[in-house]
C-alpha cells in the first residue's frame, strides 16, 4: 500500500516490509483485577494494532499472559492469607476473562507459572551463565532471622531518612516519594516478623549492563522513530550510566535458579517474565495447535484456522530478522523492554530485538492517579455489570483519550459525551439513517447508482481515501488519530445525508435517492471494516445488519463493496444514549470511595510531648462572639471575621470557608486564642485564632460553649 512509502521514517533501522509480526502486551501481575488504566495504557492499543494487521492479512501472533512471580504476588498472598499459587490461580482466570469480555484478541493468554516457562527461562539463564555473561557477586543483604529468609526491599520498613515517615519501604517512601535502598532506612524492621533484620552475605548473578552499554546505546539510537516518551526515558537511563543488575534473588517464589547450591534463590522476576513472551509463542505454535486448542484453555484463537499464520513453527517469530517484534506496555515498563530485555536477548544471541516499544503514559481517573489500594479505579468487571453490552463504548472513550504522549484523564462526563455526541449522534445516526431509508424505499435491497452529481462523485473519492489515512496513523501507533479519522468517515456520511436529504428527494427523483443510498451504504460497509479494530463488537453487529461476512482492509473504500440488489437484514440501533442519572451514579460511587479512603487513612495523631501547666497558662483562650463575617476575595478557604472578645472588637482571618457560610455564623460564640501574635493573611492583620475541632475526613467544626457565656470568659 502506498502509505508505507509515504512514511517519513525510511532509512532507520525499522523493518520496512516485515514478513511477519510478533506483537506482545505486557504480562500483568496476577495479583488483582484489572481496570481502565491497564486497558488504555497497553491492551487496547495492542489489540487495535493487531486487529488492523489481521485485517490487512498480515502474519501476526498476539501474545500475552500473566506474570505470576515476584514479590508483588507474595505480598498479595500474605495480605489475603492464602498461598501465592492460590493468588495467581484466582486472578489469572479473572484477568483473562476481563480481557476476553473486552474483545482483546490475544492468540494466546498464558501464565508464567507453567512448567514450559520455567524450563525455557532456566535454559535461557543457563545459556548466559555458560557463556560467562554474568558477574557472580557476594553482597550483604538484609536477612530476617525469625522468618529465616532474606528480605526483598518491599519486606523491609523503617523510617525515611528524608521525611522521617516511620512507614517507608525498603525501595521507596510513599510519603515523600523518594526512591530508597533498604540500607538507607533508619530503624529497619521486617514486615514478616517485625524483627530487626541483620546483614547476611549472599551470592547473586548480575547482568553487566555497564559493560554492555555501548551495544545497548547503539540499539536504542538506531530507533529514532520511537515515541518521544519512550526515547526520553531510555536516554535518561543511558545518561546516568547503566549499572550491573542482579538477575537472581533470594526469594522462595519464582523460577528456581538452575545452578547447584542455590536453594532459596529464584530468577529475578524481570528476567523470567519477558521470556514469557517467547514461551507463550512457543506454546501457541510448537505443536499442532488445532488439537491443542481443545485441551489448552490458554489458546484463544485456533491458529490452524487462521489463514494469516503461515507456519506453525514458533522460531521465525523470534529468530527471523524479517519479523517485526513490537512490545506494547505502560510507561513503568519502559526500561525493562527497551534496555534490560534487549540486553538479555543480545547476550543470548539467537533472538531478534524489538522493533518498537510503543509505550503509553498513564490514564488518570477524574483528576487523580488510579490506585488499587485506594480503590480509585474503574474496574473492568464492575463496568461490565453496570454497562452490559457496552464494551465498545469504553473502548471508544479510552482510545479517544488515550495517554499516547502524556498522562491523560478519564472522566465519566467525557465518557457520556463521547457516547452521546459521537457514537450515537454521528456514527449510529448515520448508519441507522442509511439502513432504515433503504428498508423504507427499497425493501432493504441495495439500490443502483444511476446518475451521479458532482457532490456524489466527490464523496466517493473521499471515501476511497479514508482507509489509507486511517492505516497510516495506525502504522505509526497513533491510535487516537486513527480512530478520529474513522469517525470522520461517519461524519462525511452524516453530512452527505443531511445535505442531500433523500427523504425529500423521494418525492421527485427516486433515481437520485437510489444513488445517495447506494453511496451511503458503501460508506457504511467501509465503516464496518475500518471500525473493526476499534469497535469490534459493533463491527460485527453492523456486518450482520449488512448481511455481509467481514471483509479485509483491502476492500475498504471500494465503490462496490455492496453489490446492487444485495439484501440487507433488519437493522437495529448501534448505540443508545447514556442518561445523566447513570453517569451521576458512577460519579457518586467514586466520591464514596474517596470518602471511605480518607476515613480509613486518617489515623488518630499520637499524643504530643508533655507541657507544663505554666506552658498552658501562657495561652489566653477566651469566649468571643462573631459579629461580622465575609469571604476573603480570591480565596476559597478564608473568612474574615469580626469578633467581640469582651476586651475589644477585633479582626481574625480563619480558614473555615469550606465548612461555614458567612451568614450562618453571625452571633455564634467560639473559643479564641487571643494572644497569638498578629499575622498578616492576604493583606489582612489577623489578631488571634479560632479553635476548631478537626474530624477524620479533615472537616472542621467550631468548639463552642454549650450555654451562653459572657464575651471574654476564659477557657481553661
Ligand atoms: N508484571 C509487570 C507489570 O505488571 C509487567 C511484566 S511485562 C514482561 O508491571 F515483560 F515482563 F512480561
Ligand atoms: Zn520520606
Amino acid at each position: 500500500m502506498d502509505y508505507i512509502s509515504k512514511k517519513p521514517l525510511v532509512g532507520y533501522n525499522m523493518i520496512q516490509n516485515p514478513k511477519r509480526y510478533t506483537v506482545t502486551a505486557a504480562l500483568i501481575y496476577a495479583n488483582g483485577p484489572i481496570h481502565i488504566g491497564h486497558l488504555a495504557g497497553c491492551y487496547l492499543p495492542a489489540d487495535i494494532y493487531v486487529r488492523y494487521l489481521r485485517s490487512t492479512e498480515k502474519d501476526v501472533v498476539f501474545v500475552s499472559g500473566t506474570d505470576e512471580h515476584g514479590v508483588p504476588i507474595t505480598i498479595k498472598a500474605k495480605k489475603e492469607g492464602i498461598t501465592p499459587q492460590q493468588v495467581v490461580d484466582k486472578y489469572y482466570v479473572q484477568i483473562k476473562d476481563s480481557f476476553e469480555q473486552f474483545g482483546i484478541s490475544f492468540d494466546i493468554y498464558s501464565r508464567t507459572s507453567k512448567k514450559e516457562h520455567h524450563d525455557l527461562s532456566q535454559q535461557f539463564f543457563k545459556t548466559l551463565y555458560d557463556k560467562g555473561v554474568f558477574n557472580e557477586e557476594v553482597t550483604e543483604q538484609y536477612f530476617d532471622e525469625k522468618a529465616n529468609q532474606f528480605l526483598a526491599d518491599r519486606y523491609i520498613m523503617g523510617t525515611c531518612p528524608n521525611c522521617h515517615n516511620e512507614n517507608a519501604y525498603g525501595d521507596q517512601c510513599e510519603k515523600c516519594g523518594s526512591t530508597l535502598s533498604p540500607t538507607e532506612l533508619i530503624n529497619p524492621r521486617s514486615t514478616l516478623s517485625g524483627a530487626k533484620p541483620v546483614m547476611r552475605k549472599t551470592k547473586n548473578w548480575y547482568l553487566p549492563l555497564d559493560k554492555m552499554q555501548p551495544q545497548i546505546e547503539a540499539f536504542v539510537n538506531s530507533h529514532p522513530e520511537w515515541k518521544t516518551n519512550v526515547s526520553g526515558q531510555c536516554q535518561s537511563w543511558l545518561k546516568q550510566g547503566l549499572q550491573p543488575r542482579a538477575m537472581t534473588r533470594d526469594l522462595d517464589w519464582g523460577v528456581k535458579v538452575p545452578l547447584a547450591d542455590t536453594d532459596g534463590k529464584v530468577l529475578y522476576v524481570w528476567f523470567d517474565a519477558p521470556i514469557g513472551y517467547i514461551t507463550f509463542t512457543k506454546e501457541l505454535l510448537t505443536v499442532d495447535s488445532g488439537q491443542l486448542a481443545v485441551k489448552n484453555p490458554a489458546i484463544l484463537r485456533d491458529s490452524t484456522h487462521n489463514p494469516q499464520l503461515t507456519t506453525h513453527n514458533w522460531e521465525p517469530y523470534w529468530k527471523d530478522k524479517e519479523t517485526k517484534l513490537v512490545h506494547f506496555i505502560g510507561k513503568d515498563n519502559i526500561v525493562f523492554h527497551c534496555i534490560i530485555f534487549p540486553a538479555m536477548l543480545m547476550a543470548e544471541g539467537s533472538y531478534i530485538l524489538p522493533d518498537n516499544v510503543p509505550a503509553n503514559e498513564f490514564m488518570n481517573l477524574e483528576g487523580d492517579k488510579i490506585s488499587t489500594s485506594r480503590n480509585w479505579a474503574v474496574w473492568l468487571h464492575e463496568y461490565l455489570q453496570e454497562f452490559p453490552g457496552k464494551q465498545d463504548v469504553l473502548r471508544y472513550a479510552l482510545c479517544s483519550n488515550a495517554p499516547e504522549t502524556k498522562d491523560n484523564d478519564f472522566t465519566w462526563k467525557d465518557f457520556q459525551l463521547r457516547n452521546n455526541s459521537e457514537l450515537v449522534a454521528i456514527l449510529g445516526n448515520f448508519v441507522n439513517r442509511a439502513l432504515v431509508l433503504t428498508q423504507k424505499y427499497y425493501d432493504g435491497k441495495v439500490p443502483a447508482r444511476v446518475h451521479l452529481t458532482d457532490y456524489d462523485k466527490q464523496v466517493l473519492v473521499e471515501l476511497e481515501n479514508f482507509p489509507a489515512k486511517i492505516a497510516s496513523s495506525l502504522e505509526l501507533y497513533r491510535f487516537r488519530e486513527a480512530q478520529a479519522e474513522m469517525m470522520n468517515l461517519a461524519r462525511l456520511g452524516n453530512k452527505y445525508l443531511a445535505d442531500t436529504e433523500p427523504w425529500k428527494l423521494a418525492k421527485t427523483d427516486m433515481g437520485g435517492v437510489g444513488s445517495i443510498l447506494n453511496i451511503s451504504l458503501q460508506i457504511t460497509a467501509t465503516l464496518a471494516i475500518v471500525m473493526e479494530p476499534f469497535l469490534p463488537f459493533t463491527a460485527k453487529r453492523l456486518n450482520s445488519f449488512l448481511n455481509l461476512e467481514s471483509s479485509f482492509w483491502s476492500e475498504a473504500g471500494k465503490q462496490n463493496l455492496l453489490k446492487v440488489d444485495h439484501q440487507l437484514a433488519t437493522p437495529e440501533l448501534l448505540f443508545d444514549k447514556i442518561e445523566d442519572d447513570v453517569i451521576e451514579k458512577q460519579v457518586l460511587k467514586l466520591a464514596e470511595s474517596k470518602k471511605q479512603n480518607q476515613l480509613e487513612n486518617t489515623v488518630v495523631q499520637p499524643q504530643k510531648e508533655n507541657v507544663t501547666f505554666d506552658d498552658f497558662q501562657k495561652m489566653d483562650i477566651r469566649i468571643a462572639t462573631i459579629l461580622e463575617a465575609e469571604r476573603v476575595p480570591k480565596t476559597d478557604k478564608l473568612l474574615k471575621l469580626k469578633l467581640d472578645t469582651g476586651l475589644d472588637q477585633r479582626t481574625v482571618v480563619s480558614g473555615i470557608a469550606k465548612y461555614y457560610k458567612p451568614e450562618e455564623i453571625i452571633g455564634k460564640q467560639v473559643c479564641l486564642l487571643a494572644n497569638l501574635a498578629p499575622r498578616d493573611i492576604k493583606g489582612i492583620t489577623s489578631q488571634g485564632m479560632i479553635l476548631m475541632a478537626e474530624d477524620k475526613d479533615g472537616s472542621l467544626s467550631f468548639v463552642s460553649p454549650t450555654v451562653g457565656i459572657s464575651n471574654g470568659g476564659s477557657v481553661a
